[in-house]
């Protein structure tokens, strides 16, 4: 990504390097906006549509309409991927509230949703994530209460990523009251005697788009699940721990606040479900 990458900003598209938001901007100066993050495998852009409804949710949530209509976003999105045709990518994509005339907590009438979209080629999977799978560790989970939410207020889940990276892992797992929720970019499932579970959706994780096709695709290959919550020390005792994530797809945790998770390699399930979800996104290609 160089600055002459087009973006989207408002209706156009443009180089990055010319893309400017006002300083007035509400996201920027409150946080006041919400963003999704959409893979696109070969170019074609993946659960298109799941992605939508959460955005369509996020917006209702924080009391904003939605600036676009399913068909104009699907137009500027498919624009902005022939970019990097036919390659793996990523689509950040950003509404804010809109730049107001005065810095006013509340909600300003009559503003104009700021919209910015930006499209990335992937970086490959490093292939030693998949072998030897990731070290995470456990955090209290800091955040807001609505987590349901994909706001851009993200400044509990940096300190809490920039945690774990210091303490060398790459992924924090949250816990509420006692109760594994999410990692700090991720959701979480773990494998208990032959069945999958993962925390139910509510306010207090992000309804992932990876965690509802990993649980159809276990479904489909008669894995048995349930949605529950799970408790930290249902962690220490699990067969298998994975996080799942649009970017980061299904990464097994084999090594937790330093002690191994099966015996320090990724698990059967996770094999299993690993090869569906790569046969799932080939037949999308
Ligand atoms: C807090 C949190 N939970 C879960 C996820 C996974 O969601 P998805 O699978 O839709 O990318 C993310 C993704 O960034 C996240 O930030």
């Amino acid at each position: 990504m160089n600055s002459d990458t087009r973006v989207y900003l408002n209706g156009e598209f443009l180089p990055l390097g010319e893309a400017r938001i006002p300083v007035m901007d509400r996201g920027f100066l409150f946080g006041d906006s919400i963003y999704e993050v959409i893979p696109a495998y070969g170019g074609r852009l993946f659960r298109l549509q799941q992605h939508l409804q959460r955005l369509e949710n996020s917006l209702h949530a924080i009391q904003m309409e939605n600036p676009l209509s399913q068909p104009e976003w699907e137009s500027m999105l498919a624009t902005l991927t022939t970019q990097y045709q036919g390659e793996d990518q990523s689509v950040y994509l950003q509404v804010t509230r809109g730049v107001a005339p005065s810095r006013d907590h509340a909600i300003p009438e009559g503003v104009t949703p700021t919209l910015f979209a930006i499209a990335t080629p992937f970086p490959a999977i490093d292939p030693q994530v998949y072998e030897r799978g990731i070290a995470a560790i456990t955090l209290d989970d800091i955040r807001w209460r609505f987590c349901n939410i994909k706001a851009t207020t993200l400044l509990p889940n940096v300190l809490l990523r920039q945690e774990a990276k210091e303490r060398g892992a790459m992924e924090a797992i949250l816990i509420r009251d006692g109760l594994a929720m999410e990692g700090a970019a991720s959701n979480l499932f773990i494998v208990d005697d032959g069945q999958i579970i993962t925390p139910p959706k509510g306010e207090h994780l992000l309804p992932g788009v990876t965690r509802d096709l990993l649980l159809e695709l276990a479904a489909e290959a008669e894995i048995p699940y349930c949605e529950a919550p799970v408790r930290a020390e249902q962690l220490d005792s699990a067969d298998e721990i994975w996080l799942t994530s649009s970017t980061r797809e299904i990464m097994p945790v084999t090594r937790l606040d330093d002690r191994p998770i099966n015996n320090g390699q990724p698990g059967e399930l996770w094999q299993k479900l690993f090869d569906r979800f790569q046969a799932y996104k080939e037949e999308l290609r």
